[in-house]
């Protein structure tokens, strides 16, 4: 099935399973299409089914059911070392007793290719990854962040036009991750290679893909770029697991087209935007952002709508203020304001009315 607003599909999963002990789906009815040069992450918590989808594409395991293609072929029944694929894995250890020269020739000699026309590509992966000169030291002489590279370097010496990272930097401190990051999708952008990246990290995710999956229980719960992530989730665990959201539990009462009306438990009315409420009578969870929440009377568009709410720590953070309210019986209500000169600082026990657009406030699966 190829995806009709990105080009022709290049990986192709179509209603994947995957059962290990054949009674329980860790995959279940995965369906996904990558055009060619895509960067897309797969996101999710621990056991959400990650490892195993990315362990399918590169053939070291079978779907139980479904097809996997590859440029248009089926490749179930090709060997993982005929598929082309490069692969970066965090435990996926360089030699230890070959130098880095003779680690990344490795791939190429399986490959059958020739002693000068090696030595020239092993230069070339090595250059690419600014590690040219470390050709001769063994992988325990180089830092974490420099066999990162040299992993990288070898999961593309072979030229392959796909690549599968598995949290490839999981070990590295936050500097050098943020440095790796922009060097990969850096890489992956110029060489054109199509890339399956795994990370349970959401800002790694948003900040490096084209697309994000996000993974739970087996399931794709949302497929979609990073911005329509944030701003658009389609259902409550997204709207959780992708940055910060205010949730209140409620009814829905009315819905007419773009609006919902939802009753807190607290009892106040609210507008909405239905998103994945279907009938009046609903439970619904209604999920709104810390940072669309305002608390200046003047700054209120038309149209907003208001709630009272108490003040019940106020932190100062810099670029932002952080503050913590009581609104309709939940005390984790978070508001993010930005810095300004002429923006009014709150104190806790300060009682105010907040107001948000109804657009803002998503009525979600409870
Ligand atoms: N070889 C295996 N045999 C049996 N069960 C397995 C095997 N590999 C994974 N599982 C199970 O399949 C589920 C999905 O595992 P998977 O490794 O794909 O998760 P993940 O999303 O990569 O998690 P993490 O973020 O912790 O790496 C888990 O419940 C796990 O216990
Ligand atoms: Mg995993």
């Amino acid at each position: 099935m190829a995806d009709s607003t990105t080009g022709e599909a290049f990986v192709e999963f179509e209603r994947v399973q995957k059962s290990y002990d054949g009674e329980n789906l860790v995959v279940k009815d995965l369906n996904l299409s990558m055009p060619k040069g895509e960067f897309l992450t797969m996101l999710g918590p621990s056991g959400s089914g990650k490892t195993t989808c990315l362990m399918m594409l590169a053939g070291f395991e079978t779907a139980t059911h479904g097809d996997i293609r590859l440029g248009g072929t089926s490749i179930n029944n090709i060997p993982p070392h005929k598929r082309g694929i490069g692969m970066v894995f965090q435990n996926y250890a360089l030699f230890p007793h070959m130098t880095i020269a003779e680690n990344l020739s490795f791939p190429l000699e399986v490959r059958k290719i020739g002693k000068s026309e090696r030595e020239k590509k092993v230069q070339h992966a090595l250059d690419m990854v600014e590690m040219g000169a470390f050709g001769g030291r063994r992988p325990a002489q180089l830092s974490g962040g420099q066999q990162q590279r040299i992993a990288l370097a070898r999961a593309l010496v072979f030229e392959p036009e796909l690549v599968l990272m598995d949290e490839p930097l999981g070990a590295l401190d936050k500097q050098l991750r943020e440095k790796m990051q922009f060097e990969i999708t850096d890489l992956a952008h110029r060489l054109g290679i199509t890339t399956v990246y795994v990370t349970h990290d959401q800002t790694e995710a948003l900040t490096m893909s084209d697309r994000v999956a996000v993974f739970d229980d087996g399931r794709i719960q949302q497929l979609a770029p990073p911005d329509l992530l944030y701003e658009e989730p389609e259902n409550s665990f997204v709207a959780q697991f992708i940055g910060e959201n205010n949730t209140m539990l409620g009814v829905v009462k009315e819905i007419r087209g773009e609006e919902a009306l939802v009753q807190l438990d607290g009892g106040e009315l609210i507008d909405c935007k239905p998103v994945n409420v279907t009938a009046v009578g609903d439970r619904t969870r209604v999920s709104i952002r810390p940072e669309r929440v305002e608390y200046n009377p003047e700054r209120l568009k038309p149209g907003a709508h208001t709630l009272k709410a108490e003040v019940l720590e106020f932190i100062y953070m810099g670029d932002i203020f952080r503050t913590r309210l009581r609104v309709a019986g939940n005390d984790e209500f978070i508001i993010k304001t930005r810095n300004a000169p002429d923006q009014r600082r709150l104190s806790p026990g300060e009682q105010i009315e907040i107001g948000w657009l109804p657009q803002d406030c998503r009525a979600l699966d409870a």
